[in-house]
Formats: structure tokens, sequence, C-alpha cells
């Protein structure tokens, strides 16, 4: 399968994809690294991975829509199978959303329906919770609204602060975000009208 990554910032998420995929455990390959912003660090990781890269800034676009429509242009350029969102910090229009649906995946750092948008730690910490989490989810119209596919718990221990939980959150992003790739690449996840079905069971 064609996958295509979109990032804005310092890959951690893409480059751990990408090692998947060269390593041969996912029937995958990442054919682009697209980012919205020049200085992504993770460009140049992409890069050194073999990986072609492309940028599209959205400065130089007047309107949401605008750039939107650019961007399902140079995605799908690609030809991907998979579009999956790895820290790539756009709301995306509804154009955007629909060329891709059931093919589109994002990493939320949340238990969602809990924290959609952003400061997801600082927001679990502020609430005074106990556990905190990550979700891969389909993407669809609503803002981290899509049906999740899986998700992982972290605690949240007493002296945490944001960063704390961040990199906790990270290492279980290391773990689920590969998974859900290997599954949807082995065909075995569908996005249907009345919610996500692994190996044809509902989830
Ligand atoms: C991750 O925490 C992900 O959940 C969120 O953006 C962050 C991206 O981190 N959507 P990285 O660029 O992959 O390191």
């Amino acid at each position: 399968k064609r996958v295509v990554i979109l990032i804005s910032g310092s890959g951690s998420n893409m480059v751990n994809l990408v090692e998947h995929c060269q390593q041969g455990k996912a029937a995958a390959d990442v054919v682009a690294v697209i980012s919205n912003q020049p200085a992504a660090a993770g460009l140049n990781k992409a890069a050194a991975l073999g990986i072609d890269t492309a940028v599209l800034s959205h400065r130089e676009f007047d309107t949401r829509e605008a750039y939107d429509r650019e961007l399902t242009a140079l995605v799908a350029s690609y030809q991907p199978d998979l579009v999956i969102l790895a820290g790539f910090m756009r709301i995306l229009t509804t154009e955007f959303v629909h060329a891709f649906e059931g093919r589109l995946l994002n990493i939320h750092p949340s238990l969602l329906p809990k924290y959609k948008g952003i400061h997801t730690h600082q927001r679990a910490l502020d609430a005074g919770d106990t556990e905190h989490g990550v979700s891969v989810h389909f993407v669809t119209e609503e803002l981290d609204g899509g049906p999740v596919i899986l998700q992982a718990k972290v605690p949240i221990f007493d002296g945490d602060d944001a960063d704390d939980l961040q990199a906790r959150v990270h290492e279980q992003e290391y773990r689920i975000y590969p998974l859900v790739m290997r599954w949807f690449c082995a065909e075995r996840l569908t996005l249907n009208a009345d919610g996500v079905y692994l190996d044809g069971e509902k989830l």
C-alpha cells in the first residue's frame, strides 16, 4: 500500500512509521512526507530516510479552502491508499476530508472524546485526571471527532507536568500508530457508515 504522511513539526511519529515500513513490519511504503511548515524538523529526518518530501506552506494562500484544494491535489498526486496525519497542525476542510475519507487517519493525544483540540496534556492535569492517553481515529468532518480505532492509556502521577505526560503519551503513540497502519494496510480495517470494523467485526 502507498502511504502519505502529513506533518507540521518534529515528526517523531512519522519517523517511527517510516522505520516500521522499512523494517518490513507493514505491507506499506511511505511514498511521501508533506509539511505545511517549511521549517518542520521532520522534513530532514524523512529525507535522511530516503523518503520524498514536499512543502506546501499555508502562508501562501488566502483562504483555508484554497490551501486545502491545493493540498488535496498534492496528496492525490502520490496516489495514496492511506493518508496519515502525524502532528499535522491544521484544521482540514470538508473537501479534503471527503477526498480521502475512509483512508485518512489521525493520532490525537487524549482519550477521546475527552479533550479535543490543543493543550490536551495540560487540560488533563488541570482537571485532576488520574489517567490520560492517546487515540488513533479515522478522520471525519468533526475536528478530532471521527470514530476511534485504538487507544492507549497512561497513568498521571503526582507532580507530573505537561512535558512528563507528553513523553509518556509519545511512547504509547509509537506502539499504537504502527499497529493501526499495519491493520489498515492488511485490509483488516474499514470505516463503514455505522463505525469502524476490524476483521469484519465492529469495534
Ligand atoms: C503527537 O503528540 C500527536 O499525538 C499529535 O501531535 C504530536 C506529534 O508529535 N497529533 P511528533 O511530531 O510525531 O513528534
